[in-house]
C-alpha cells in the first residue's frame, strides 16, 4: 500500500490525509506551524466521527514536526500549504533533497500552473516526457531543455550547457557532422590557472562544472546514477577519451551511454 506523505495541516492538508487514512494507507502530515500540526489528528478524529467513519483511521496518521522524516519513505507526496508560488518551489525544492527519485510529488494549488510550481525539478525525476528538445547532460547534470536559454556556448563540435541550477556541461558533436565557422567561440578566457571555464570545457580539459553541493544534492541515497558512470562517459578529448582527430561513427559518440557500452564490448 502506498505511504503518503501530506505538507500542510490546514483545511485541505488535513482533509487530504484523513481521506488517504480511511483508505488505509499510512499518511505522514507534516507542517510549519506547530499549532496546526499538534491539532490535525484531533480535527480527523473529529471530521471521522461525524461523517459515522472509522475512527481508527487516524491511527495510520503520523504527526510529525521534521520535513525530512515525512517525506522520506512517502511513495506519493502532496502539498497542500498557502496558494503561494515561491513558498511552494521552495517546499518542492526541499523536499526533492529527501524523496527517492521514483516517489512521485503532487500539488493541491488551486490557480497556479502546476508546470511553474514544478519547473525547477524538471530534469532528475520527470522521465523522458518532457516536451522539449532535451539532452542527459553527462555527469548527470539532469536533462537540459536545448534551448537559447542553457545554450552557453558552442563551438564547431561542442555546445556548452547549463541548467536552471548552474550546472554547466560541455556535449560533443558526433565527428561526422559539417563544421561550421560561423559557430567558433569567440568569448574570454580566464587568466588564472584552474579557472579555465566554459573555455576549458570547449577545449576539452574537463567535461563539466558543478556548483558548490551539486553532489550532496543530487545524492540518491549511494545509488549509481547511470550517467554518473565514468565507464559510460568516456569524452572525446578528454582524459583517456581518443582525441577528436581519431574517426568514429556517429552511432560510437551518441550521446546516451550506449556508444561507450558499444565500445566497451570491443576494446
Ligand atoms: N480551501 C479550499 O477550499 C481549497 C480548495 C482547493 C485547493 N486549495 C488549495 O490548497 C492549498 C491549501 O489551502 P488551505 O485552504 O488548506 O490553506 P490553509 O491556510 O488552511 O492551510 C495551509 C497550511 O500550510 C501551512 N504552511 C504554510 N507554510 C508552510 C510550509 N513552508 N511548510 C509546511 N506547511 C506550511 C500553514 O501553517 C497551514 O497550516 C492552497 O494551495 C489552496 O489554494 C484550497
Amino acid at each position: 500500500m502506498p505511504r503518503i506523505a501530506v505538507i500542510g495541516a490546514g483545511l485541505m492538508g488535513h482533509g487530504i490525509a484523513q481521506v488517504f487514512a480511511l483508505a488505509g494507507h499510512d499518511v505522514s502530515i507534516y507542517d510549519s506551524v506547530a499549532t496546526n500540526l499538534d491539532s490535525a489528528k484531533d480535527r480527523i478524529r473529529g471530521n471521522l466521527r461525524d461523517l459515522g467513519d472509522d475512527q481508527s483511521a487516524v491511527d495510520r496518521v503520523r504527526a510529525t514536526a521534521d520535513l525530512a522524516d515525512a517525506v522520506r519513505e512517502a511513495d506519493y507526496v502532496v502539498e497542500a500549504v498557502l496558494e503561494d508560488l515561491p513558498l511552494k518551489q521552495e517546499l518542492f525544492g526541499e523536499i526533492e533533497r529527501h524523496v527517492r527519485p521514483q516517489t512521485i510529488l503532487a500539488s493541491n494549488t488551486s490557480v497556479i500552473p502546476i508546470t511553474k510550481i514544478m519547473e525547477g525539478l524538471r530534469g532528475h525525476t520527470s522521465g523522458y516526457a518532457v516536451p522539449q528538445y532535451i539532452v542527459d547532460a553527462p555527469g548527470g547534470g539532469g536533462k537540459i531543455p536545448v534551448s537559447p536559454n542553457y545554450l552557453l556556448s558552442m563551438s564547431d563540435h561542442k555546445i556548452i550547457l547549463r541548467n536552471y541550477e548552474g550546472y554547466v556541461t560541455s556535449y560533443e558533436e558526433p565527428t561526422d557532422y559539417l563544421p561550421s565557422d560561423a559557430a567558433k567561440f569567440k568569448g574570454e578566457k580566464r587568466p588564472e590557472p584552474g579557472q579555465t571555464g566554459v573555455s576549458g570545457l570547449l577545449e576539452g580539459n574537463q567535461m563539466f562544472i558543478k556548483p558548490e553541493g551539486f553532489d550532496e544534492t543530487h545524492d540518491r541515497h549511494g545509488i549509481q546514477h547511470r550517467l554518473k558512470d565514468e565507464k559510460k562517459w568516456q569524452p572525446l578529448g578528454i582524459g583517456s577519451g581518443a582525441p577528436r582527430a581519431e574517426t568514429r561513427s556517429v552511432s560510437e559518440t551518441a550521446p546516451d551511454g550506449q556508444a561507450s557500452e558499444l565500445l566497451d564490448a570491443k576494446e
